[in-house]
């Protein structure tokens, strides 16, 4: 069979679409680029938003004129929208096939066969807690691969669906994912981007006091992944501000893989909001974390989330989000206007910002963000930076892009030596608004 697998949201999403296409491969199927071609649908969707769910299935329910053409095709649902609405979704979208949630999702392939053979509909939400080493599997991989390493989520912030619909937090153990790491190395992968919802809660057993200080499994998965010889850099993301302790920040410090770069998601910079948000964290903390932080690791990037109009955010609430973000500096940031999911607990207040304002908080964010991201890069011209050369540039194809450990895009000039997965010096020469040029040295 030929299967269309379609991605909706994170990069956790992400990570378990390819693993469900490794299945099919495995089992003889093919995955192909184009809807129109396939015999078998799957929407791989996402809760986070409302705007995620309108998307998937404004295009699930397109899909029933291809269904008419085509009876035989076989479409289903998965993930995080599959989880919330269940057998909902088989009654509203009548062409389905099948919905399987978060903790079924591995059974993709099964329930795919099972169809193809009895025609019979399928919805299944069961928590599985016990598959927490599940879709292990890895599409073919380059140079970068990405592992799961926790699932699931403890912290209820009060704006967000991922607990309900991921469930309770689990972690793999540590010999698992060493195990997947060096397997991935051994084919050639380079850099490793570890997933979970809070990659520093790993192996606390979803305890939700952040660790005492002196200890930290993330700390100790990461030093074990560090000595894997072959493998040049290692990601993660996101951690949970609170989880960084001294034990964390001396390994990030230490382990010479481990990028200079954080994804450190901030949500808003008032104190009011960050309490109704359900955060355990306060602005000032936030901000020692960051200088900590920054004290152990000079160079280290930061990226985050921030929510505008959450209910009851005032302008000057918002003003001290936009007063921190520019302290802070962050090099990348990803704006979302508050939306209520149904089921999290801030839908029960009233969504008191308007759209507009909304807009335009985000809009004044983002421009923030665009003049901070073009002087940072600005300031980079002239140095030199190793840079992780990723392949042909998708927008010039005379060039090749790569990545500095911090995280910042460089488009260069290839030479007749240069592969993917390299390590290579670039001499910076000038600067566009979100990457840098370059020259190989
Ligand atoms: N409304 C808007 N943004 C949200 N996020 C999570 N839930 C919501 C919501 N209800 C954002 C947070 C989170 C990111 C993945 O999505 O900023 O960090
Ligand atoms: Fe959602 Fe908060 Fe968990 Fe992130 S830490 S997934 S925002 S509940």
């Amino acid at each position: 069979m030929k299967v269309f697998i379609k991605t909706y949201g994170c990069q956790m999403n992400e990570r378990d679409s390819e693993a469900i296409g490794a299945l099919f491969v495995k089992a003889g199927h093919t995955l192909c680029d184009s809807e129109y071609d396939a015999d078998v649908l799957l929407f791989n969707t996402c809760s986070v938003r409302d705007a995620a769910e309108r998307k998937a299935k404004g295009k699930i329910g397109f899909m029933r004129k291809l269904k008419l053409k085509k009876p035989d095709l076989i479409i289903g649902v998965t993930g995080c929208m599959a989880q919330r609405l269940g057998d909902q979704l088989l009654a509203e979208l009548p062409h389905l096939d099948f919905v399987l949630g978060t903790g079924q999702i591995h059974k993709a392939l099964e329930t795919t066969e099972k169809i193809a053979a009895d025609r019979r509909k399928i919805a299944d939400t069961a928590v599985d807690p016990g598959e927490i080493d599940m879709l292990g599997e890895h599409g073919k991989n380059s140079w970068s691969a990405q592992i799961a390493i926790t699932r699931g989520c403890n912290r209820f912030c009060s704006y967000c669906i991922v607990p309900y619909v991921r469930g309770r937090e689990v972690s793999r153990s540590q010999e698992s994912i060493l195990s997947e790491a060096r397997q991935l190395v051994d084919q050639g992968v380079k850099e490793i981007l570890l997933l979970g919802q809070n990659v520093a809660a790993y192996g606390l057993n979803g305890d939700i006091r952040p660790p005492a200080d002196g200890f930290s499994p993330f700390a100790e998965l990461l030093e074990a992944l560090n000595k894997i010889p072959g493998l040049a850099r290692i990601r993660y993301t996101s951690p949970y501000v609170s989880y960084f302790n001294d034990r964390l920040i001396s390994a990030l410090a230490s382990c010479k893989k481990v990028c200079h770069n954080i994804h450190l998601p901030l949500q808003s910079g008032s104190d009011r909001i960050l309490q109704a948000m359900n955060r355990q964290y306060t602005a000032q903390s936030y901000r020692e974390k960051v200088a900590q932080l920054r004290a152990a690791v000079p160079d280290l990037t930061f990226s985050t989330d921030v929510i505008v109009g959450f209910p009851g955010e005032e302008e000057s609430d918002f003003a001290l989000t936009r007063e921190l973000m520019n302290e802070v500096g962050f090099e990348q940031a990803y704006i979302f206007k508050y939306s209520p999911r149904p089921g999290a607990k801030s839908a029960l207040l009233a969504d008191t910002v308007s759209e507009e304002e909304k807009l335009r908080r985000n809009n004044i964010l983002l421009d923030d963000l665009e003049k901070r991201i073009s002087a940072r890069l600005a300031g980079l011209t002239g140095t030199v930076q190793e840079v992780l050369c990723e392949g042909v540039s998708a927008r010039n194809e005379a060039r090749w892009t790569g990545r500095t450990d911090t995280n910042f895009v460089v488009h260069f000039e290839p030479d007749d030596k240069v592969k993917t997965g390299d390590l290579r010096q670039v001499k910076i020469t000038r600067s566009g608004s979100v990457s840098l040029f370059g020259e190989l040295i």
